[in-house]
């Protein structure tokens, strides 16, 4: 592993000037998980190091950056689709840069298929490279020729980068990086490489300015949060760290994301019903609830133990709710290993769920798993578990009418005249109000409920 600080590339801001008449504007979009997401945050805040300004339009822009996800094909086709639509564009614009960078580009064939067939294709770098991203852009500028670098894994740990964030009332905060549990059909550990954390101390310092910048809502990051601090000379678990961060004084609330089943205590599930601060919600991702393709999945639980947890939540955490990933069509899943799923998810009673027909990922183990069944059977499947939840869900949301809770205000509703706050239980509530709240707390009576989402009034 690679420990490091970020550097301002002043040689790099130089040739970027010289290069440019007036200061030029980058487009970023990220695909993908909130990892990716932050990830992109940082691809802009050290743009604006070395002197971009951030522009949302491509037309705008004289860099577009993709900041890409591998996670299913789909994800990845629409990648080629938008760099294929850039064509036009870099014909029009001949000194347009193009950047691919993030998840895809952790992959061979995909360098190799950007490199043949998407000539106009300027820069591809991967996951670890947005420290280096400056040296990269000037690399490119001064030879004139296309940089793509070859997939590597750097396994860093590059603190203080600078960083543009989306809002300023929630933000994401990574703890850890990198993913060691090899899920036989994920991809990630491929591409994000090894599972390190970042030092207690770095975690709180950006915690405590985030707070201090009034931030109400951190979600702390990793693809196994629950294995936080393995590897650190501090002896310090995810459940520690969460108490740690909460000593700091605010009125926020935090969440995190993704809690492995299989090392999730009972330790953090106390923490979780001990302190205010953390929302009284957990997303734990079952992916089945079968025991022989939780095995196939190499997932490390059964069904019992899973919802053995799931029950000591309940009796431990007053109203906490809970959601969930779940793939249907796991290579070789019967009729009637997909009823144990449904049977799982009314056992426990997600208030969301997360769901994903099956994607073969080349190079995980189980892309050479035998597959018998259909796309349309999958298809179905999946159509009864959404059913399924549904019918589950809709009364649950549906039975909280007539609570008062404190929202915090994201955004304008679908409805005009209205906002949608989130819940401390991670639903939705619709309410009218004007775009002054966005960002701050509001009660809210909780009236009635459409579907998954909740109506209510500001008291
Ligand atoms: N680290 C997290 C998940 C990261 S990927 C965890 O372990 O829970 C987010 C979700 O994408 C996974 O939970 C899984 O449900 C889904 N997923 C990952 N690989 C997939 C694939 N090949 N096909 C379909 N869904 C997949
Ligand atoms: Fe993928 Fe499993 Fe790692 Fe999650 S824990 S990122 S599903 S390999
Ligand atoms: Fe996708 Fe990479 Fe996240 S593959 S889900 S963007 S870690």
């Amino acid at each position: 592993m690679e420990k490091s600080t970020y550097v301002h590339n002043a040689a790099a801001a130089e040739t970027l000037a010289e290069y440019y008449d007036a200061p030029p504007m980058a487009y970023v979009h990220s695909y993908g998980c909130q990892q990716n997401v932050n990830d992109g945050e940082k691809l802009e805040g050290v743009l604006q190091d070395v002197g971009f300004g951030i522009c949302d339009s491509v037309e705008q822009a004289d860099l577009i950056l993709f900041n890409t996800c591998a996670v299913r094909e789909h994800a990845e086709q629409r990648v080629f689709g938008n760099v294929g639509a850039l064509k036009k564009l870099k014909e029009q614009n001949p000194r347009l840069i193009i950047g691919v960078c993030g998840c895809m580009a952790q992959q061979k064939q995909v360098v190799d298929k950007l490199r043949q067939s998407y000539p106009y294709v300027d820069l591809v770098f991967g996951v670890d490279g947005i420290d280096r991203l400056p040296a990269m852009l000037a690399e490119r500028l001064r030879r004139g020729r296309r940089y793509l670098e070859e997939p590597a894994q750097r396994n860093a740990v590059v603190e203080d980068i600078p960083i543009r964030r989306d809002s300023g009332f929630r933000a994401w905060l990574p703890i850890m990086y990198g993913c060691d549990n090899f899920c036989t059909y994920c991809i990630v550990p491929y591409v994000r490489g090894r599972e390190r954390s970042r030092e207690p101390a770095a975690v709180l310092a950006e915690f405590r300015q985030l707070v201090a910048a009034g931030y109400k809502e951190i979600t702390l990051l990793g693809q196994n949060v629950n294995s936080y601090g393995k590897g650190l000379a501090d002896p310090i678990d995810f459940a520690d760290l969460l108490a740690l961060l909460c000593q700091t004084p605010g009125d926020y609330k935090v969440r995190f994301m993704t809690s492995h089943p299989k090392d999730a205590s009972r330790k953090l599930i106390d923490t979780i019903a001990a302190n205010d601060h953390l929302c009284k919600h957990i997303h734990l991702p079952v992916q089945s609830g079968s025991d022989r393709v939780l095995q196939a999945m190499n997932r490390h639980y059964t069904a019992k133990q899973y919802l053995d947890l799931i029950d000591y939540a309940k009796q431990t955490i007053p109203g906490v709710t809970f959601s969930s990933d779940i793939i249907v069509g796991f290579p070789g899943e019967t009729e009637e290993e997909f009823e144990e799923t449904l049977d799982l998810v009314r056992r426990v009673g997600y208030m969301q769920l997360f769901t994903f027909i099956y994607s073969k990922r080349t190079g995980t183990k189980a892309a050479e798993l035998p597959d018998p069944y259909t796309h349309a059977d999958k298809t179905a499947r999946m159509e009864r578990l959404l059913r399924t939840q549904d019918e589950i869900a809709f009364p649950a949301v549906a039975a909280l009418a007539g609570r008062t809770e404190r929202v915090l205000v994201e955004a304008c509703g679908r409805t005009p005249g209205t906002l949608n706050g989130r819940l401390d239980n991670n639903l939705v509530v619709e309410f009218p109000g004007g775009e002054s709240l966005i960002g701050q707390w509001a009660d809210v009576e909780l009236t009635g409920s459409r579907a998954a989402l909740l109506l209510g009034r500001k008291v």
